[in-house]
Formats: structure tokens, sequence, C-alpha cells
């Protein structure tokens, strides 16, 4: 039998995550399935970091980054490019990722080709079309464009029975986030010292990019964390700063030279999970952030009003706070004081996987030919 030709398509830092251990795994299993790999690079930087670290060669790369690029140029650009790659592969099946631009576009780009297509973390909803902006939308519409659904939790296979998917090609197969981040911290065990943070003090680490909180909310983030500096003379915050310059822009002005604030470059992967491994709190509007963390023992105060992960905030390792001031200086100040409260939340079981999903999916992707 002709081998299933298995076409990934992914673009951004986070989707090269979670997609790397996958490619891996059909690697692994050469004498069934070829791997093709499309990126679109719709990150540049920070995509290239992902794809040195998991020694990934992709077979097309689309270079289609601009600087502050909008959401109308870099659909059409994916949707074009990625026609071309599809037509030339004639793929079997292909995979997008979660809830990216990228991940929209290349599917309905396989769509109008009539390829079948399988979704990576199928099944995430908030139910607020505006938050997430725009990846709800994007994540609805990829599925519908789908025929199979690769869900990571119980509550995501729910979410897709009751929308219009055909239920039986819905598999319950763990986040491969998971697997990303057990095989790095077993294998990458990065030291952080070029950091130079001061050891006699706790660490809380804090990312944010999401468009949503882009303006006013953004600033807040920063006042807090500048109020929790300014109170708690034990801790230092350490912040990866997302290249967008939307971003960029506003955290810079704000927090640039400030004592014990930390302004750094995104982290390659792999050092990125030593931090989160030495930090006390994360603070963080990001989706991968959430399901991580919980493995490694850290809270999580999510800075965002809604959550597609309620499963989380249901098992007690992850707090909605938003992005009122007072709201994340005081949830944070709790968590600096009251023990029983910290140790509640670091100790709680992760509900995201077990290192094990990208196995499962490819043993899926093993039989969609028979
Ligand atoms: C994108 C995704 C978002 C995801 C996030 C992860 C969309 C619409 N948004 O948002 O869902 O959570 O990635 O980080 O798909 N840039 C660089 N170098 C890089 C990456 C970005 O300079 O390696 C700058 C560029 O100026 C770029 C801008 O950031 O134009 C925005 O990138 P874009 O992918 O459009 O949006 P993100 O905010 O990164
Ligand atoms: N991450 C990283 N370096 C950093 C910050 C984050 O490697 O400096 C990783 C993080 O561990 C997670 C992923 O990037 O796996 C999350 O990406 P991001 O927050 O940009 O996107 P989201 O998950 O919100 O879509």
């Amino acid at each position: 039998m002709d081998r299933i030709k298995v076409l990934t398509i992914f673009g951004t830092r986070p989707e090269a995550i979670k997609m790397a251990p996958l490619v891996k795994e059909i690697e692994k299993n050469s004498d069934t399935l070829k791997s093709i790999v499309c990126v679109t690079a719709q990150h540049r930087q920070m995509l290239d970091q992902v794809l040195d670290l998991f020694r990934i060669k992709p077979d097309f790369d689309l270079d289609i980054m601009k600087n502050n690029q909008n959401l109308w140029s870099l659909t059409a650009e994916v949707l074009i490019k990625t026609k071309e790659v599809i037509e030339k592969v004639n793929p079997d099946i292909v995979l997008v990722h979660g809830d990216t631009t990228t991940s929209m576009a290349a599917a309905l780009s396989s769509f109008y080709a009539k390829i079948p297509i399988g979704h990576v973390e199928a099944g995430l909803r908030t139910f607020d079309k505006y938050y997430p902006f725009p990846e709800e939308i994007n994540r609805v519409f990829t599925d519908y464009l789908c025929t199979y659904y690769f869900a990571p939790t119980d509550k995501s296979c729910e979410n897709l029975e009751k929308s219009l998917v055909n239920p039986k090609n819905v598999y319950k197969t763990g986040n491969t986030v998971i697997d990303a981040l057990l095989y790095t911290v077993k294998n990458h065990n990065e030291d952080i010292e070029n950091l130079k943070l001061n050891p006699d003090l706790k660490t809380i680490l804090l990312t944010s990019h999401r468009r949503e909180n882009f303006g006013e909310p953004i600033k807040n983030i920063c006042k807090a964390v500048l109020k929790l500096v300014e109170n708690n003379k034990n801790i230092q915050v350490v912040y990866p700063v997302h290249p967008n310059p939307n971003v960029q822009q506003p955290v810079f002005e704000l927090l640039n030279e400030k004592e014990r604030i930390h302004l750094i470059k995104p982290l390659e992967y792999a050092q990125f999970c030593s931090l989160m491994k030495k930090s006390h709190i994360i603070l963080t509007d990001s989706g991968g952030v959430q399901e991580e963390a919980p493995s490694l023992g850290k809270p999580v105060l999510v800075l965002r009003n809604t959550t597609e992960r309620p499963e989380a905030v249901q098992y007690g390792t992850v707090k909605l706070v938003g992005t009122d001031i007072e709201k994340i200086v005081n949830s944070t100040e709790e968590l600096l004081i009251n023990d029983i409260e910290y140790k509640k939340m670091s100790e709680a079981v992760n509900p995201y996987g077990d290192g094990h999903a990208s196995e499962r999916i490819v043993e899926i992707l093993k039989s969609i030919k028979n």
C-alpha cells in the first residue's frame, strides 16, 4: 500500500511548539506515513527558534511575515500561497492546529481543494465571538471545514459533538503541548544564568500579547506590575516581550529600566521552560502557557476575562483575573502571602494530557485510508 501523505501546515510559535512532537512522531512512522511540512512563517524569528530546537526542516517555507501585518493581507497570503503547495503535494490529509489565521486560512485552502483536514487542538470555545479575537471565529470556522478532530479534553469533545460535526471523527487525544513540554524539559535543561536574575527574590513571570488586550488593558497590566514591585520588595518580574509593535510600544514606554523588572526578548522554548520552572507565579494571557505551567507546578493568573480552557479553572491550576489593576495586584499578593492557597494551585492536577497525544493522533492517521 502507498504511504499516507500527511501535509502539516503551521506558522506561529505556539503552533510550531504543539505540532513539533506530532511531526516527529509522523517521521518515526515513515513505513506507513509520509511527512511533508509547510510553514507559512506568519511568525519569522519566533517560529525559527522552535524549528531549530526540534530540528524540523520544512519542505515549504512561505515566508509571509511582514512588520505589523494585518489580518486581511495575512489571510489572503496564506490562502493563496498554500493553494500552490497543496496542489503540488496532493496530500491524503492536511493537518492544521488551533486557532491562528494560518490555521483557518490553510484549512479553507485545503477545503477548496477537497482534501480532508485534521484539526489538532479542536473543539476549544469561549462562545464569545470577540474574545479572543480573532481566534474564537478562527477555530469555529476551522472545525466546520475539517474531517478529523483531535480534541484535547472531554470538554472540547463535547463542544464538537454539540456542533454540526460528524461525531464519529472526534477523538480525545490530550494536548500535544504536554508532549512538547515533557520532551523539552527532559532533553534540554537550559540554564538561564544569562538573564541575571537575583536568586534571593521570588520571580514572577509575565507574558502578554492578545489583540483584545491592546490599548488600555495592556497598559493596566503594566501599571499593575509597577504596583506589585513597589509593594513587594522581595519580588522581581521577568517579561519576555512579544515582538508585535502593539505590545512593544506600551510595554517599553511604561516598564523599561524600572527596578526589579526585566524586559527581555522572546526566549527560545527550552530557556522559557527553564524560566517557568524557576518562577514562583505566572501572569499571562497566553493559551499555551496556561496549559504548560500546571505540569511544572506553577500557579497561573490569567490576564483575560474569558477562557476557552475551563478545565484549568475547574481543576484549580489557573485563575481568571482579567486586566483590572487592583484585581491583578490583589490576586498576585494573595498568592505571595497565602501559602495554603499557593500550595492548592501548585499541586492541582494538569487536565491537558500525559505526553502521549502525538502517538494517539498518529495511530488515527494510520487508519484514515482503511
Ligand atoms: C498570533 C496569532 C495568535 C497567537 C499568537 C502567538 C493570529 C491572528 N494571531 O498573534 O492567535 O496567540 O500569534 O504568539 O493568528 N512579529 C515579529 N517576529 C515574530 C513574530 C511576530 O516581528 O517572530 C511581529 C511582526 O511585526 C508581526 C506582528 O508581530 O507583524 C504580529 O504577528 P501576528 O502573527 O500577526 O500576530 P500575533 O500577535 O503574533
Ligand atoms: N514561549 C516561548 N518563549 C517565550 C514565551 C513563550 O517559547 O518567550 C512559549 C510558551 O512556552 C508556549 C508558547 O510559547 O508554549 C505560547 O505562545 P504564545 O503565548 O505566543 O501564544 P498562545 O499560546 O497564546 O497562542
